[in-house]
């Protein structure tokens, strides 16, 4: 098999838009999922009521969702020994898994057995964690995730503190020291997106400013080319 990477060939020009399921009605995943059908991923925050003080969904519920969905699922996974439960999501084919660096013994030994299940490795950052810790680390990840609200809830106001992390990663990928996904996480709207766009974001993940809208689909094409316009200006 071969080993899924990024290459920067691979890197699409348009900005990349994941809701977040977190925001849907749970009681309604199936159809939930249909309503974004225009997606480019589909974000799936897994909390286990330690690493964060709220508790979702786990494997299961991601196999049902993938079953019900073609958009390539992005899972975010906010849990404790991320190293044990990661790579079931990757076998279970997800497109991205992304664990928490905070959480992480060893992210390198995660990334490998993520890339070796058939996924896109992924690491994330909560707002007051640092980049400089993680730089030896993310030569062997696909995606970064950097949170812009505190991680545990949707709904929560974007924290604009955390946009040089943005601009940082960036210059990393664009001077080619990095080869990843730049994605924001938590905030994300109508009045914050193009922020995070100039700051050099490549992935959305939005919560109740895709499912909190009355036209889920036209909220991701707004969101799209809003970002695609802050990007280029
Ligand atoms: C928060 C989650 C986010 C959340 C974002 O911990 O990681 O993915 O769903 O929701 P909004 O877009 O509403 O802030
Ligand atoms: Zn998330």
């Amino acid at each position: 098999m071969i080993t899924p990477r990024l290459h920067s060939a691979d890197v699409p020009s348009s900005p990349l838009i994941a809701p977040s399921l977190l925001s849907a009605d749970f009681a309604r995943l199936a159809e939930e999922a249909q309503r974004v059908a225009d997606a480019d991923w589909l974000h799936f925050d897994v909390m286990d009521a330690h690493f964060v003080p709220n508790l979702t969904f786990g494997l299961p519920v991601m196999q049902a969702v993938r079953a019900a969905s073609p958009v390539p699922l992005d899972c975010h996974l906010m849990i404790e020994d991320p190293a044990r439960w990661a790579p079931g999501y990757a076998e279970a084919g997800a497109r991205n898994v992304t664990v928490h660096a905070e959480a992480c013994a060893d992210p390198r030994a995660v990334a490998r057995d993520l890339r070796a299940a058939g996924a896109l490795a992924g690491l994330a950052v909560k707002p007051g964690t640092p980049l400089e810790g993680y730089l030896d680390v993310l030569p062997e990840f696909d995606t970064l995730l950097i949170m812009t609200v505190e991680p545990g809830f949707g709904g929560q106001e974007f924290i604009a503190e955390t946009l040089p992390k943005v601009r940082r990663a960036r210059e990393l990928v664009d001077t080619g020291h990095l080869t990843l996904f730049v994605e924001v996480d938590g905030g994300i709207n109508a009045d914050t997106i193009e922020q995070a766009a100039a700051a050099g974001a490549d992935v959305f993940v939005a919560g109740s400013a895709v499912y909190g809208a009355d036209d889920p689909a036209r909220a991701i094409a707004a969101l799209r080319a809003q970002a695609a316009a802050a990007r280029q200006g």
